[in-house]
This record gives C-alpha cells, structure tokens and sequence, in this order.
C-alpha cells in the first residue's frame, strides 16, 4: 500500500493538501502577473512624463526658508511671472499660512510657463485644475512645474495639501489671457494681477 511506504514524502498527500509543485507553479504564476504590473505602471511614468509632461518630482533645489524675504530668488520684487529672454515665462510664487503670493499671477496662453514656488512655513500643495500643475510645496525645497496654457481664462489654484485651520481658505489664480494681448501689457501688469 502507498500509503505505508517507509518514506513519508513517498506517501499520497491527505485531502486538502495541495502538492508542492503545484504550489510552485501557481507562485511563478503570480509572480508573473505582479511582474507585468510593474511594467506597465512604470511604463505609464515613462510615457505620461514623455506625452503630458506628467512627472513625479524631481528637481530637489533647496532653500533656507527663512530668509526668503531678505533677498533672492524669492524677494517681494521677483515674485509673479517674469520673461525670459526665449519667450516662455517663469512665474514665481510663495506659499504661506494662509495664502499665495502673490494672490493673482497673470501668464499667456500659448507660452511655455515655468512656475517656482517655495513655502515660508509650511508644507502646502499648488493645483491647477485641468492642467498638468499639481506639486507639494514644501519649505526648505523649491518646486518646479512647467505647463503651457491652451485657452485663456482664470485658473483658481486651491491649497492642496493640509496646512492648518485656515487650509479651506487658501486659494489664489492664475490668469491666462491670449499671447498677444499678454505682449501689449506693461511689465508690471505682467507680473501679477493682484490690484484687478
Ligand atoms: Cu496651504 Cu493648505
């Protein structure tokens, strides 16, 4: 009888229990699927950073919090959209309990925007909807984000991230007016839209 055999690895398994190789080729199986998983999503973070400019963080610039006001990148006077020599403007912005600043930044549709923001207390989120603008701004790092408007309009930004009893009340715009109408403004309208 098999089931005396004197060795035991030799005797019919008792029901219920499922053979050792069976078990190993429903792990490789597994294994397989879990495999492909990370392909494709990893194949999704390659292919929505290349199509949308979708990407997850990776500009690690840091800054002393601070001083932010004293001086900088950051001071009062460089905050708001700036021009760049190619054309695509840079739009800088400071986060902070419980607001934006500045409150209102005005961009050009059809234009390559680089928005640098940094927070002065605070962890704080920048989103536009409908865009591919969506980061942490976190104190002691700058954050980077490039997009490019497609229609005119106002974007309102909220906080995204929680920062504090005022959170819910912390939003701020974006305004996108057409290209040409954007080149006919003074520098200082250009740089932000707070007094409007
Ligand atoms: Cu700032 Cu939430």
């Amino acid at each position: 009888m098999a089931d005396t055999h004197p060795d035991p690895l030799q005797r019919p398994l008792p029901d219920g229990i499922v053979p050792a190789e069976v078990v190993a080729r429903t792990e490789k199986r597994w294994l397989g699927v879990m495999v492909a998983m990370l392909i494709v999503m990893m194949a999704v973070v390659v292919l929505t950073g290349m199509t949308h400019a979708i990407s997850p963080p990776s500009n690690v610039e840091t800054i002393d919090p601070t001083t932010l006001h004293l001086g900088g990148e950051f001071a009062e006077s460089n905050l708001g959209t700036a021009q760049e020599r190619d054309g695509s403007l840079t739009t800088r912005l400071v986060g902070g309990q419980y607001g934006f600043t500045p409150e209102c930044t005005k961009v050009a549709a059809d234009t390559p925007v680089k928005f640098r923001l940094t927070s002065m207390d605070v962890i704080h989120g920048f989103l536009l909807p409908s865009t591919n603008v969506n980061t942490m701004v976190v104190p002691g790092f700058v954050a980077e984000v490039r997009t490019r408007f497609a229609r005119p309009g106002i974007y309102r930004m909220p906080c995204n991230e929680f920062c504090g009893a005022g959170h819910h009340g912390m939003w701020a715009r974006v305004s996108v007016v057409p290209k040409d109408q954007f080149q006919s403004l003074a520098p200082t309208e250009r740089s932000s839209c707070v007094q409007q």
